[in-house]
């Protein structure tokens, strides 16, 4: 899950170069590199580290040429080390990669059987020597695409440079995301659209086993079996402003006050507001399938699988089918059922998650309907999947996902409602009513933001100690397991989150003096519909026992940090715990939301205050675009 980026045009690439590699940087960044094409000959300036180690060593260089290539790397084969660094030069060809070379030990061993020397432990430089050995025999790089693709096994995008055919760069796609820019007497290869959006946003996606012969004067894209294609020339309508810090010391803490904002722009796009009704355009046309669903897979990774946890609870309320939630990287290794009447919903922000993308190929390959929840558009899930959802929450940049997870959960509880209608299950009340209240739900989001301090407060106090365990019930279980990675990911501290029946199971041994629970308690009534799908009762009953729960771990000596809704605010939630902070009186169904707002700010503050690189932290990438 590196960063690839090239340029041809007219302009010195180094600055256009490093802007994209900055906005790449966060698919991995241990060590990053440019080549220039200068006067028939490549220059290549390589670093460990992060990207600002390459920019020391660039300096002040300018550059004559017009051709480049850079790359931001996440160590796979190899060691993060500069001789590992991309970009990969062999002979004439200069060769910047993401993804993994299967077969590249096969290719090593009769390389070095004709006297190659092989200077790095990349899997990268192998495919540089095979492209070499093509154009050495006169080949022209176009042609050596096409007698080399064959030979490699796995999964990759790359970009290539022939020193012999300057004004020329070849990006191919095999498994990782590759796309052209076509600007004006420029084109860009990259994997990302945020690389050169301040640039062009005339996007040309490519498909698997495609790849994008780039010029000066425009892009022409290829099957990997020589056939020329007319692609469609996408316009991208976020704007580079989208991706700036907008005055916040951190992409994570503007992304978590964008949240009301991104909320806002989900639930509007999908709602009729005249009519108070959901409309999912998205699904339009698969209303009539729905109707025969009797089963729901949902697919995801990380934060992502999270929200599928909690569409779980919606979907089996609102619509009476069955759901199980997998992760991406299990799904399809375990010969999973998918009989016809299967629904498979993936739900990815990037839409380029490897495991996830691999799930919603083998529900295709299985004859089932699938759906995606998606951030970005045209990311190959969204390409690839029967319909689409998309969550408007713009570019999220920060590593750790938060206004994707909350538009993500706005999204499927939209998609639950919407189902539950189709299906019967929910009255148009009972639909009215639901709609009704995630209306309300960006305001009750900008009151949560206004806790901030407080919890930065709790925060300070917290931040030394070492283990950190969430725990809640119902629709609040997946919030405990979201809030620990959030912790985890950032702060670099072991959290876990637990449901909070099953501590008595086993993790209760972990509590001393030195473990803070993080108890979520809002009232979670219980809410149930009736056959003719009207709201038929309330209750109350496990917020009663989360509060069993409570006291048992402060009889172990915890210190305990209480989120509940205003309503327990005096309550023994309040007085029996160490900390507690009130999220606004809102619906059960819109806990889980709300609930993830403090939950983000703790991890935030406590990061913040341990010194870690908020945005990046170690050994992550934001798209994990490898299995
Ligand atoms: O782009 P996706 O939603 O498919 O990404 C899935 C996970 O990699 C992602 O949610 C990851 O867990 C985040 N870093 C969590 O903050």
């Amino acid at each position: 899950m590196c960063g690839i980026i090239g340029y041809v045009g007219h302009h010195d690439p180094k600055g256009i170069l490093l802007d994209g590699l900055k906005r790449l940087e966060y698919r991995g960044y241990d060590s990053a590199g440019i080549a220039v094409l200068e006067e028939n000959k490549v220059e290549v300036f390589r670093s460990e580290g992060r990207l600002h180690r390459l920019e020391e060593k660039l300096g002040n260089r300018r550059f004559q040429g017009h051709v480049g290539v850079g790359h931001t790397r996440w160590a796979t084969h190899g060691a993060p080390t500069e001789v590992n660094a991309h970009p990969h030069r062999v002979g004439s060809i200069t060769l910047v990669h993401n993804g993994i070379i299967e077969n590249y030990l096969e290719h090593k061993e009769t390389l070095l059987k004709l006297g190659r020397k092989i200077a790095s432990d990349t899997d990268t430089e192998i495919v540089a020597h095979l492209f070499d050995i093509e154009v050495s025999k006169g080949q022209t790089l176009h042609q050596a695409v096409l007698n080399v693709l064959p030979k490699l096994k796995g999964s990759y995008a790359f970009v290539i440079l022939n020193d012999k055919e300057p004004n020329l760069l070849i990006g191919v796609r095999n498994g990782a995301p590759l796309l052209a820019g076509i600007g004006k007497d420029e084109s860009f290869v990259a994997s990302d659209v945020q690389a050169i959006l301040s640039r062009t946003n005339q996007i040309i996606y490519l498909n698997e086993n495609q790849f994008a012969v780039c010029r000066r004067e425009g892009v022409e894209v290829f099957e990997a079996n020589g056939k020329k294609l007319s692609p469609e020339v996408k316009t991208i309508h976020w704007t580079p402003e989208q991706m700036e810090k907008a005055g916040y010391r951190h992409y994570m803490l503007k992304e978590i006050h964008e949240q009301s904002r991104a909320l806002t722009n989900t639930i509007e796009s999908h709602i009729d507001q005249a009519q108070g009704k959901i409309c999912l355009a998205g699904i339009d046309s698969a209303k009539s399938k729905l109707k025969n669903i009797g089963r729901v897979s949902i697919v995801a990774c990380g934060t992502a699988r999270h929200a599928g946890l909690v569409g779980k609870d919606y979907i089996e309320r609102f619509a009476h089918i069955p759901v199980d939630v997998d992760y991406g990287s299990e799904f399809r290794y375990r010969d999973p059922i998918l009989a016809p009447g299967t629904l498979l919903l993936v739900i990815s922000q990037s839409g380029e998650t490897a495991d996830t993308l691999a799930a919603l190929r083998e529900g295709k390959n299985r004859g089932v309907l699938t759906l995606a929840i998606c951030n970005v558009r045209d990311s190959t899930i969204a390409r690839e999947a029967d319909h689409v959802l998309y969550t408007n929450a713009g570019p999220e940049i920060g590593v750790a996902s938060t206004k994707a997870f909350t538009t993500q959960l706005a999204m499927v509880f939209m998609f639950a409602v919407e189902f539950g209608l189709i299906n019967k299950t929910l009255s148009e009340d009972a639909a009215k009513s639901l709609t009704s209240d995630l209306l309300k739900l960006p305001t009750l989001v900008d009151k949560a933001l206004t806790l901030e301090s407080a919890i930065e407060t709790i925060a300070q106090e917290l931040q030394h100690h070492t283990f950190f365990f969430y725990m809640g019930r119902g629709i609040h279980f997946p919030i405990s397991l979201e809030g620990a990675l959030k912790l985890k990911e950032i702060s670099y501290l072991h959290a876990e989150g637990y449901a909070a029946g099953e501590l008595k199971h086993g993790p209760i041994a972990l509590i001393d003096r030195n473990t803070v629970i993080i108890v979520l308690a809002p009232k979670d009534r219980e809410t149930k519909f009736d056959a003719g799908g009207h709201l038929a009762s309330l209750s109350q009953t496990l917020h009663e026992k989360t509060m069993s729960n409570l006291q048992e771990v402060k009889s172990r000596g915890g210190k305990i940090w209480t989120v509940g809704g205003e309503s327990e605010a005096g309550t023994a939630f309040d007085t029996e715990s160490d900390y507690f902070t009130a999220i606004p009186n809102s619906t059960w169904s819109l806990n889980p939301i709300l609930l993830s707002i403090p939950m983000q700010l703790f991890a935030y503050h406590v990061a913040l205050q341990r010194g870690t690189d908020v945005d990046k932290p170690r050994n992550l990438a934001k798209s994990v675009t490898v299995e």
